[in-house]
């Protein structure tokens, strides 16, 4: 099966930066290859990779939101993708499951597949409630009632930037539940917290993980053609 891998450079990058970055690195590959640049760059990455998504949308169509991005002028941009809840946006930007439920039906509405994110703190882990946490948030963040596709990412929000990840087992366990409680058969799962080169044909090749959402490793061109060519090993 097609293995989906998101690139979310989160605020990061420059003009100079994605020109030697693709330089170095070629889009080409079996799998689904998804850049997240920041919005101001989403034209420049388009310009190098055919298949790019937001790191957000507005909850609301138009309208007096300074600063804001609606769905539309994302798909405007080029991108069939959108990243929908964050954990920094939800931490950062107080965003509720609610918000995120409206901002992936925004997506939806406009024809982008948003990439809802789920995800628990350490404390939550610590306190053995992970699986009904993260369910509960997944329940409230879905559209409503859609037959649209939407993927999911399970990033345990300990483990992003960290260095850390979740062991095997929490993300077999995780991803088994939430494709257990989806409505939809066959909604794409993937991994993301402190995914590298090391780690990356690990995961991909566990059951339920459809693809990856890196940050930090989709920074450095070398790391990233590693993961991607390692995610063409993992395909079933
Ligand atoms: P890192 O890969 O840097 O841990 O970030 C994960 C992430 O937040 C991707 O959306």
């Amino acid at each position: 099966m097609t293995k989906i891998i998101v690139a979310n450079w989160k605020m990061n990058g420059s003009g100079p930066f994605i020109i030697e970055f693709f330089k170095n690195f070629s889009p080409n590959s079996q799998n689904r290859i998804i850049f997240c640049p920041p919005s101001l760059y989403l034209k420049d990455v388009f310009f190098h990779a055919p298949m790019i998504g937001g790191q957000d949308c507005s909850p609301y169509s138009s309208g007096a939101y300074t600063g804001d991005t609606s769905a539309v002028m994302v798909k405007d941009a080029g991108c069939q993708y959108v990243i929908i809840g964050h954990s920094e946006r939800r931490q950062y930007h107080k965003e509720t499951s609610e918000t995120v439920r409206q901002k992936a039906e925004q997506a939806l509405k406009v024809g982008l597949t948003p990439l809802i994110c789920i995800g628990e703190s350490k404390e939550i882990r610590d306190s053995g409630k992970a699986i009904e946490f993260v369910l509960e948030q997944l329940s409230q963040s879905l559209p409503a009632g859609t037959d649209k596709t939407y993927y999911i990412a399970y990033e345990p929000v300990w483990a992003i930037g960290t260095g850390l990840t979740a062991t095997e087992h929490d993300i077999v366990q995780m991803h088994q539940a939430i494709r257990q409680a989806l409505p939809t058969q066959g909604t794409p799962i993937l991994y993301g917290g402190s995914v590298n080169k090391d780690n990356a044909h690990a995961i991909l090749s566990l059951p339920n993980v459809d693809g990856v959402l890196v940050g930090g490793a989709s920074l450095k061109y070398e790391d990233f053609n590693h993961i991607v060519a390692f995610s063409e090993q993992a395909m079933i």
